[in-house]
């Protein structure tokens, strides 16, 4: 039963409630008339204290494909956060108004904290350089859809592993799928963090600088931007910045079957002269990610049963 529950780190859910996210998911996008209505009556509040385009957009747009609506704020400065107000107070006065709430904070812990506080479900939508569960559901929705199952694949995470929220919660994530191969791509800068490898115990996986040497064996590569906001020194972002470009020439190596994933924003990490190849589906992934948002906002406002 997810209703009520706050959604902070992706293995909140068990494997059978993201089966279930999952499954709705599926219906939300075969039929989208039956949920026209099912959020009526219902407000959402999004708190983004950090810009994002897709996971407010698809959050709002989730909502109000669901007949719900939508307040928030998208510039903290235009909300009593300016004059500092806390975590603590914020949330526990949006709770006097909405029923769901989003919160993205460049702070690792904010929303967790915020739920302590909270009594409306509280959904990470990312905080700073730790995890982005509602990111990982866009991931995992895409693979099984591509893929058919989420276990028994080889997947390559590309690019900045040491800051990059997606690729902490993805993994992490992934580590419950059986037979799971990881290969982490990096430079030796920005390797994956061990807390990440460290739970790994059941799984295969290797570290390299090498996109062209990893290539060959991935049925699924994760490309990441180079994440200059996470930088403390410009010189080391502008010395790490397009150390991998995944373009045709890397792309003919690969599997015929592999699928390119991105959680997007990118910069310069993937060519646009990919984009029309079969195996980019990072735009497709994006719209996933409203479906699978969808698919979350009714099971946390009650399922079958929202009042
Ligand atoms: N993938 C993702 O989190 O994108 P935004 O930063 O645009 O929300």
């Amino acid at each position: 039963m997810l209703k009520g529950k706050h959604l902070i780190e992706p293995n909140d859910f068990t494997l059978n409630e993201l089966e279930e996210i999952f499954t709705l998911a599926d219906s939300i996008i075969k039929y989208p008339e039956k949920y026209l209505d099912i959020c009526k009556g219902k407000l959402l509040a999004t708190l983004f204290y950090e810009p994002s385009t897709r996971t407010r957009f698809s959050f709002e747009a989730a909502m109000l494909r669901l007949g719900g609506q939508v307040i928030g704020f998208s510039e903290p400065n235009s909300s009593s956060v300016s004059k500092g107000e806390s975590i603590a107070d914020t949330i526990r006065t949006v709770g006097c108004y909405s029923d769901i709430a989003v919160m993205r904070h460049p702070k690792e812990g904010a929303p967790k904290l915020a739920s302590k506080y909270s009594n409306i479900p509280v959904i990470n939508a990312g905080d700073g350089g730790h995890q982005h569960p509602t990111q990982t559901l866009t991931d995992l929705l895409t693979i099984r859809s591509y893929k058919k199952t989420i276990s028994n694949n080889v997947i390559g995470l590309c690019g900045d592993l040491k800051f990059g929220r997606t690729v902490h919660s993805l993994v992490k994530a992934l580590s419950r799928y059986s037979n799971m191969k990881f290969v982490f791509i990096s430079p030796p800068e920005l390797e994956i963090p061990s807390y990440i490898t460290d739970e790994l115990i059941h799984h295969e996986y290797y570290q390299t600088s090498s996109l062209e040497e990893a290539i060959p064996e991935l049925d699924i590569l994760y490309m990441t931007r180079i994440q200059r906001e996470r930088f403390f020194n410009e010189e080391e972002y502008l010395r790490l910045k397009g150390y991998y470009i995944l373009d045709n020439n890397k792309l003919q190596h690969a599997k015929e079957d592999m699928i390119v994933l991105h959680p997007l924003p990118r910069v310069d990490e993937i060519s646009s002269e990919i984009d029309n190849d079969k195996r980019s589906v990072y735009f497709n992934q994006a719209k996933y990610g409203m479906f699978v948002r969808m698919a979350l906002i009714i099971k946390l406002l009650g399922g079958d049963n929202i009042a």
